[in-house]
């Protein structure tokens, strides 16, 4: 078995499920529709790798209705719904094919023997994590601040937010973790709150991927309309001292000069 190869579990289900749906459906279909959808999956799940208990689903779905399934469990096939009560009767009763899915079972730990050496087991890959930052409403102070994590595989994560060093719970929500479906997720933790000066906040993220949390910081900043206003201050106040400064050098340059001028002027006049 290469690397990466998956086995499919079985093929030959796929000609029985031919004849069934023949044999099994006759007679019982619900009015005719112009379309319907029907889904076969087969799925195997583990307890613990393939070291713990083994499990073979294979279902039967109409109309993402599942109506049949063999459990490797139970050792037979159960009707889910009504309609699949005719199938399970029918397959239960070709006792060749029980034996056959029953020993199915074993395909699954070889299945995973080979995802892991493949890497499809096991994989792991690291979180980007970013902050943005929105106010709640405009003229309120408080604040949402998202801390967003993206790409990272497996999908167990846990996303923490800390205020001056101290784990924040109160304000805290989180989205649901979101398969991006490339085999990769995403998740995101929101904090409410009420920024001020000096206040550092840090999203943390621990992840598989990674031995130590991964760690991205957000402080509070001044906003752009207090950065103008302070401009807007700071340029009038020295508009100020450049006319003050001016006004007053004029002022000193006439007051000197007056002494002069009147008597200029008078010996012009006389
Ligand atoms: C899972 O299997 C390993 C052996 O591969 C064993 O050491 C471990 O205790 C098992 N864990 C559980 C929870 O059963």
């Amino acid at each position: 078995m290469g690397p990466g190869l998956i086995l499919p579990a079985t093929l030959l289900p796929m000609v029985h499920l031919c004849l069934t749906l023949v044999h099994g459906v006759e007679g019982r279909l619900p009015p005719p529709v112009a379309h319907f959808l029907f889904q076969r999956k087969f799925q195997c799940h583990f307890a613990n790798g393939t070291a713990g208990q083994v499990r073979l689903f294979d279902r039967y779905i109409r109309d993402r209705q599942e109506f049949v399934r063999f459990d490797s469990r139970r050792g037979d096939f159960e009707a889910v719904t009504e309609f699949g009560e005719p199938d399970a009767a029918y397959w239960n009763s070709q006792t060749e094919w029980v034996e056959y899915l029953r020993a199915a079972v074993e395909n699954c730990r070889l299945n995973y023997l080979a995802a892991e050496t493949g890497h499809v087991v096991g994989r792991k890959v690291k979180p980007t994590v970013k902050i943005s930052f929105t106010k709640a409403e405009p003229l309120s102070h408080h604040s949402l601040l998202i801390c967003t994590a993206t790409g990272y595989y497996p999908s167990e994560i846990k996303i923490k937010w800390l205020k001056n060093g101290q784990e924040q719970t109160e304000g805290v929500g989180y989205s649901e973790d979101f398969q991006n479906g490339d085999w990769t997720f995403q998740n995101q933790a929101m904090l409410e709150t009420v920024p001020e000066q000096g206040d550092v906040y840090t999203c943390q993220v621990a992840h598989r991927s990674v031995e130590e949390p991964i760690t991205v910081q957000w402080e509070p900043q001044r906003s752009d309309s207090a950065n103008s206003k302070l401009w807007t201050g700071a340029m009038g106040g020295l508009l100020g001292v450049v006319l003050g400064v001016g006004g007053l050098s004029l002022y000193l340059r006439k007051k000197k000069a007056l002494p002069t001028a009147p008597a200029a002027g008078l010996m012009s006049q006389s």
